[in-house]
C-alpha cells in the first residue's frame, strides 16, 4: 500500500502552482509548485536553499506570496498569518518546536482554543481524557499534567502532532523533523505518520536524507534554486536520479579521506567518567587524524565532546593538549589550548539569527580583529569572505542577517565560525546533519585538508558511510563507554554496528 501513488480525479488536498516570493532583492521561490494528495506521504527533496521552507512558510502563513496559486481542497486561499492557516486544518512541525515550556502538555495542545474563561473556567479533566485517548491512538506515553519544559524533541514533536490532530489538520508538514531524533524515534515519528495517512490526511515531509524519503514516502517532489523541478512516484525514482534532479548535475555523494602524515599525538583523553553519562573514556587523536566516534544517537557522545571542551564538568579524568593539563570545565581555557567544538545543536547553540554572517563568522575570533579596543570591519569582512567562500556559503551578502539563511547555509557559518579560531584539535558533532548531498562531500573535503594541514580532529557522526569514509580509526561508543576501536582498514558496517549495539565483553 505504501508505494502507490495516489492519482484522484478530485481535487488535491493541497495545490501550489507557480509560487514565488522575494525578501528585499533576494529571491527565495522563483516559481514553487506542489500537488498533495489525501491519503499520501509527499516528500519535499532540494539542496540547502532551494526554497523548501519558503514555500514551507508561505503555506503556513508566515511569508504572504508575491505571486503564483495557491489551493485547498479545490478552493483558492490566501493565508495572511499563521492563525488562518491553521483554521483551514493546516499544520506544520518545525525542526524546533514551539511549545510554551511552562505550560503543561495538555494547556501546550489546547492553546488558544479554550473557551475565554481560561485555563481555570474550562473542563480540565475532559482535556485530559481527550489528550490520553490521543496519545494512545498515537502510540505514545506521555504525561498530560507535566510541563512539556525538559521533555525530547521527539516528545515536543509528538504533541504538535496530537494537537494538529485534534484540530483535525487535513494537511499536515513536517520540515527536517528528524534531523535531531533517534533511531527510535524516528521510528515512532514514522509509525504516527503512517496512521495519520491512513486516515486520509496529506501529509509532507521534507528531509536530507533519502533512505527516510525512500522508507517513508509514495511520493517525491524535488526543488532546485526555487523552481519546481518534478514530482515523481517512489518506485519510479533512484537516489542517483534524484541528487541529478536535485543538483542539477552527477555529483559524487561522498569525498573520502585524503591520506595525510600523521605526527604526534595532540589530544589525550584519559579515564574520563560522568555517572550517568559516559564511564572509563580514554584515547587520543594525533596530528593529521581524523577519529570518528560512532554509535547510536544518545550513546554519550556529545556529553564526551562538552566535557573535553569544557562547557560541561566531569567527574574523574584528564584531558591534555600537547602535553598539557587542561582545567576542567573551562571552555575558554580548552578555546586557548587549540581545542575548537562545533555543536550538535547548532540552532540554539551555534548561531546568533539577529546578526550578520561576517559578525557570525567571526564571533570566535573577535579578539584578533581588535584594535585599540575598536572591531577592524575590513578585517571582520575579510575573514568572513575567506570563510564563506571556502565553505560556499549561500549568502546574499555577508552583511546579511545570519537568520535569513537558509537551515543548511546556517549549519556552515557555525563551522566557519570555529575553523576561523585556527584550532590544533577540531571536534565536529554530526558536521553534515541538515546539509545536503551536494554539499556534504564539501565539507568532507574540507576536513580532509584540515587533517593534511596537520589539525587533530575527532568526528561524531550517526552516518555509517560518513564514518567509514572519513575516519583513520572509528571509537564505537555504546552507553557511554567506548566497546571498540577499529582501524580504518579494518572498518566495515557491520564492525561498527555490532560495536555500537553490544556491550564490549560481546563486541571483544
Ligand atoms: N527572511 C528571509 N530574508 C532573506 N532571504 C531569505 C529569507 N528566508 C529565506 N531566504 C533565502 O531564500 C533562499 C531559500 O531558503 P529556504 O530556507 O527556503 O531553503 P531550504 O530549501 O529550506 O534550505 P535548507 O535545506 O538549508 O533548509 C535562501 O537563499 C535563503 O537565504
Ligand atoms: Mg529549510
Amino acid at each position: 500500500m505504501s508505494t502507490h501513488v495516489p492519482i484522484s480525479k478530485a481535487s488535491p488536498a493541497l495545490l501550489l502552482e507557480g509560487v514565488s516570493k522575494s525578501f528585499g532583492s533576494v529571491i527565495a521561490l522563483k516559481s514553487g509548485s506542489l500537488r498533495m494528495e489525501p491519503n499520501s506521504i509527499h516528500a519535499l527533496i532540494g539542496e540547502n536553499g532551494a526554497g523548501k521552507s519558503t514555500l514551507v512558510k508561505i503555506i503556513a502563513g508566515v511569508h504572504q506570496r508575491d505571486g503564483g496559486r495557491l489551493e485547498l481542497a479545490g478552493e483558492p486561499v490566501d493565508f495572511s498569518n499563521t492563525a488562518q492557516s491553521k483554521d483551514a486544518g493546516i499544520a506544520v512541525i518545525y525542526q524546533e518546536p514551539t511549545l510554551f515550556p511552562d505550560l503543561s502538555v495538555t494547556e501546550n495542545i489546547f492553546m488558544g482554543r479554550q473557551p475565554t474563561r481560561g485555563f481555570r473556567g474550562i473542563d480540565r479533566r475532559a482535556m485530559r481524557a481527550q489528550v490520553k485517548e490521543l496519545f494512545s491512538q498515537l502510540g505514545v506515553n506521555i504525561d498530560p499534567d507535566r510541563p512539556t519544559r525538559g521533555l525530547s524533541i521527539a516528545d515536543q514533536q509528538i504533541i504538535e502532532i496530537a494537537k494538529a490532530i485534534s484540530l483535525d489538520a487535513r494537511v499536515l508538514i513536517m520540515d527536517e523533523p528528524t534531523a535531531a531524533l533517534s533511531g527510535v524515534e524516528v521510528e515512532r515519528l514514522f509509525k504516527v505518520a503512517r496512521g495519520l495517512r491512513d486516515e486520509g490526511r496529506a501529509v509532507l515531509f521534507i528531509s536530507h536524507r533519502f533512505d527516510e524519503v525512500f522508507d517513508l514516502c509514495d511520493t517525491v517532489t524535488i526543488m532546485r534554486d526555487g523552481e519546481y523541478v518534478a514530482t515523481t512516484a517512489i518506485e519510479d525514482t533512484t537516489v542517483d536520479e534524484l541528487v541529478r534532479q536535485m543538483v542539477g548535475r552527477d555529483v559524487s555523494t561522498l569525498f573520502p579521506k585524503e591520506p595525510a602524515d600523521i605526527g604526534e599525538e595532540v589530544l589525550v583523553v584519559d579515564g574520563l567518567n560522568t555517572r550517568g553519562l559516559f564511564h572509563d573514556v580514554s584515547f587520543s587523536v594525533r596530528a593529521g587524524e581524523i577519529v570518528a566516534l560512532a554509535g547510536l544517537v544518545g550513546a554519550g557522545r556529545s556529553e564526551i565532546a562538552r566535557a573535553i571542551f569544557g562547557v560541561d564538568n566531569y567527574d574523574s579524568g584528564r584531558v591534555t593538549v600537547e602535553g598539557k593539563s587542561l582545567r576542567k570545565h573551562d571552555p575558554a581555557a580548552a578555546m586557548r589550548a587549540g581545542i575548537a567544538l562545533v555543536p550538535e545543536d547548532r540552532r540554539n547553540q551555534g548561531v546568533i539569527l539577529e546578526s550578520s554572517v561576517a559578525r557570525n563568522s567571526t564571533l570566535a575570533i573577535r579578539r584578533t580583529l581588535t584594535r585599540w579596543g575598536l572591531l577592524w570591519p575590513q578585517a571582520e569582512n575579510t575573514a568572513a569572505a575567506h570563510w564563506a567562500a571556502r565553505l560556499e556559503v549561500k549568502t546574499s551578502a555577508l552583511d546579511a542577517q545570519a537568520g535569513t539563511l537558509s537551515g543548511g547555509n546556517q549549519q556552515k557559518v557555525v563551522l566557519a565560525k570555529w575553523l576561523a579560531t585556527g584550532p590544533k584539535v577540531l571536534i565536529v558533532d554530526e558536521p553534515t546533519r541538515g546539509i545536503d548531498i551536494g554539499t556534504k562531500s564539501e565539507v568532507h573535503r574540507d576536513l580532509s585538508t584540515l587533517a593534511g594541514q596537520g589539525l587533530a580532529i575527532i568526528m561524531i557522526s550517526s552516518e555509517l558511510p560518513e564514518v567509514l569514509g572519513m575516519a583513520d580509526r572509528v571509537l564505537v561508543v555504546h552507553e557511554g563507554r567506548i566497546t571498540a576501536e577499529i582501524d580504518r582498514a579494518d572498518a566495515t558496517p557491520e564492525a561498527v554496528m555490532f560495536a555500537a549495539t553490544h556491550n564490549k565483553e560481546a563486541a571483544a
